[in-house]
């Protein structure tokens, strides 16, 4: 039998462990669309808990997790402030115009991070000339900006503006555990400041699908109608729900080993003459390199680390992404190393 190859395209990537499956065969369930399932409301119950929130709904996706905070807290016309590289602007089809009818202001910060003072600029006056400001969308980790983590200082200074200034707050919290774990908070001293926020069960915490949206009840029934109209609501989800229910009770502190590959690799990786990290914003599970050989494509050196059964993904036409997860473990360390430096030369 062949090894299968080490997979660092993404976190999205895990397949679920042996305890895992047990535990979604275990599952009792029932259907989650009349609201019977138990699995599903002890999910949405222990996320929410989590998260100091009142309620919780469980979705296939982070991008439907988003597009749900969207269209229960916004109107047709309204505008969303947003950074350039996030998730919900940059790689979600165009889904908050389509689904909400909602338009982007958008910050052009380093690393996807900003300041109070950089939201004023984008909040349009109140005149019936313009969209009207809604919604204020933080990311953490800031994937496009290198998986960087919001402090809660900066978390409290930026939301605090929004919410004198208006707006409703949501935090894209696809890799939410990872800030926590890296940052040091806990996930509701993060949520209080948000009126909803959205979290991956299928990213660094491993289970094979699924997301919440998590909020107060109002909200999240609202959220529920949509969830209903986007063809999201699923049946015996409870098989899913538990995986999720297994992943946030053993995998969150294990993220931490996926923070220090990352910045073991991203370190070698730096040190290898065509390529540049920017090393400090190596804080949790990714790094992206530039590639600053310009005879060297990075579709060229996905092709030769695939070669060496390394899979990455090329993010720019000279900028690779490696993402550390649980199915990367320490000893696989060696030969990730290896293969960028066979890759290479
Ligand atoms: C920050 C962020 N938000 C949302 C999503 C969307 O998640 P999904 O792929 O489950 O729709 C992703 C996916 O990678 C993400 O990185």
């Amino acid at each position: 039998m062949t090894t299968p190859p080490i997979d660092l395209r993404s976190d999205t990537v895990t397949q679920p462990t042996d305890p895992m499956r047990a535990a979604m065969m275990a599952a009792p369930l029932g259907d989650d669309v009349l609201g019977d399932d138990p699995t599903v409301n002890a999910l949405q119950d222990k996320i929410a808990s989590l998260l100091g929130k009142e309620a919780a709904l469980f979705v296939p996706s982070g991008t439907m997790a988003n597009q749900l905070a969207i269209r229960a807290q916004t109107s047709p016309g309204d505008q969303i402030i947003a950074h350039a590289l996030s998730h919900v602007y940059e790689h979600e089809t165009g889904a908050a115009a389509a689904l909400s009818g909602c338009s982007f202001a958008l910050m052009h910060t380093p690393r996807g991070l900003f300041e109070p003072d950089d939201i004023d600029p984008l909040i349009r006056p109140h005149d019936h000339h313009y969209a009207q400001s809604r919604m204020l969308v933080v990311e953490n980790t800031m994937n496009g900006g290198g998986g960087v983590v919001w402090q809660m200082d900066q978390l409290r200074a930026v939301t605090e503006r929004a919410r004198k200034r208006g707006l409703i707050r949501h935090l894209d919290g696809a890799r939410l555990f990872n800030a926590c774990v890296a940052g040091g908070y806990a996930p509701a001293d993060a949520a209080q400041y948000f009126d909803t926020i959205s979290v991956c069960f299928s990213k660094g915490l491993g289970a094979p699908v699924g997301s919440a949206l998590i909020g107060n009840t109002e909200t999240i029934d609202r959220a529920r109608h949509f969830r209903k109209m986007f063809g999201g609501a699923m049946r015996q989800a409870g098989i899913l729900a538990a995986a999720a229910i297994y992943a946030l009770d053993n995998n969150i502190d294990r993220l931490a080993q996926d923070h220090a590959a990352a910045r073991t690799i991203a370190q070698l990786v730096n040190d290898l003459p065509a390529f540049e990290i920017d090393l400090p914003a190596v804080q949790t599970n990714m790094f992206y390199a530039s590639i600053t050989d310009p005879s060297l494509a990075a579709s060229s050196v996905v092709g030769a680390l695939e070669r060496e059964d390394v899979l990455i993904l090329d993010t720019a036409p000279s900028q690779i992404r490696a993402v550390f997860h649980l199915g990367v473990d320490a000893a696989h360390t060696d030969v990730i190393a290896r293969a960028f430096r066979t890759a290479l030369a």
